[in-house]
């Protein structure tokens, strides 16, 4: 029986849990998929001995994510397949997802750009994104992970834009430097000016948790933006948030943040128990039931 797990600390409100397990009773895969704490002090012994315990690996959250990539770096190597890049891992500095192998050979990566890429184009396939022009509110480990996907759908035009300007700025940095993305290409805007670009990109991406439930509010008047945009938030609790309440009232293409939890489990589940999973409306609503409570 093939095992796996997340850790976080606390870690009693992930959803990978639902995701996961739905996926092993619909494939009918003898396996297991459970929700462990790990508490900081315990993080390295637990990721060295995973394959001892009996795991296939582990997907990792708050606050684990940059800790697990530092212990994990060197002995994962070279280990990489088109499955769990390690590339994005060692731009990001920050993992979501282990697998080791009965040799005991670690790959590493984070899965959350694969979310964020396939999520969109699932939704708008006929979407022309190598020639779109992003604006990415916020430059957190989220909007790094975005920028990857940005970069791997060959996207050329990236606006940012950030509260604390410098983060927004290091992002470009490592967007050129890391990603081949064209220095003039770029461009970091002050916060204050985000409505202003908005005429002039197509593709509306909120990265910051602003407008989740228990958040401030994400206040930002979008009626000038392109005619034509598509308008996505990271934030799925709501899952129409007021942005994107907003912008479905202008008749805008809009994408909610759920789907790219969902795909990001996607590789993970298929490196650990050998099956490539479907992200379906069947498995949207299980994960919906759940984030009620
Ligand atoms: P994640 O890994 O989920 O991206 P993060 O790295 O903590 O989380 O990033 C959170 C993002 O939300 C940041 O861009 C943050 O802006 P700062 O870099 O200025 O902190 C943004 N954010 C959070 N609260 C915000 C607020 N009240 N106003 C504007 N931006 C906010």
């Amino acid at each position: 029986m093939k095992k796996a797990c997340v850790i976080g600390y606390p870690i009693s409100h992930s959803l990978s849990p639902v995701i996961h397990n739905y996926w092993l009773k619909k494939y009918g895969i003898e396996g297991s998929y459970e929700a462990v704490e790990v508490k900081p002090e315990e993080l390295t012994d637990f990721l060295l001995n995973l394959k001892k315990n009996g795991y296939e690996g582990c997907n990792i959250t708050v606050p684990h994510k940059e800790k697990a990539f530092e212990i994990l770096k060197d002995l994962a190597g070279k280990n990489t397949s088109d499955n769990l890049p390690t590339e994005v891992a060692k731009m990001m500095g920050a993992i979501n997802t282990v697998k080791v192998d009965d040799a005991n050979n670690y790959t590493i990566t984070n899965t959350d750009f694969i979310g964020f890429a396939r999520n969109i184009i699932s939704h708008q396939p006929e979407f022309d994104y190598p020639n779109s022009t992003p604006l990415i509110l916020g430059a957190g480990g989220a909007a790094k992970a975005i920028a990857f996907a940005l970069g791997a759908m060959h996207v050329q035009n990236v606006v940012l834009t950030n509260r604390t300007k410098d983060k927004a700025e290091e992002l470009k940095k490592l967007m050129v430097e890391k990603l081949k993305f064209k220095e003039d290409r770029v461009i970091v805007i002050d916060w204050d000016l985000k409505e202003e670009v908005l005429p002039n990109i197509n593709l509306l991406i909120n990265t910051t948790s602003l407008g989740m439930k228990n958040q401030p509010p994400l206040d930002i008047n979008i009626s000038k933006i392109y005619p034509d945009s598509i308008v996505t938030d990271i934030v799925y609790n709501p899952l129409e948030t007021k942005l994107l309440a907003d912008a479905k009232a202008m008749g805008l293409k809009t994408i909610d943040g759920l789907g790219m939890l969902l795909h990001q489990a996607a590789p993970a589940f298929e490196g650990w128990f050998g099956v490539k999973p479907e992200v379906t409306t069947e498995l949207r609503d299980a994960v919906l039931e759940k984030l009620k409570f």
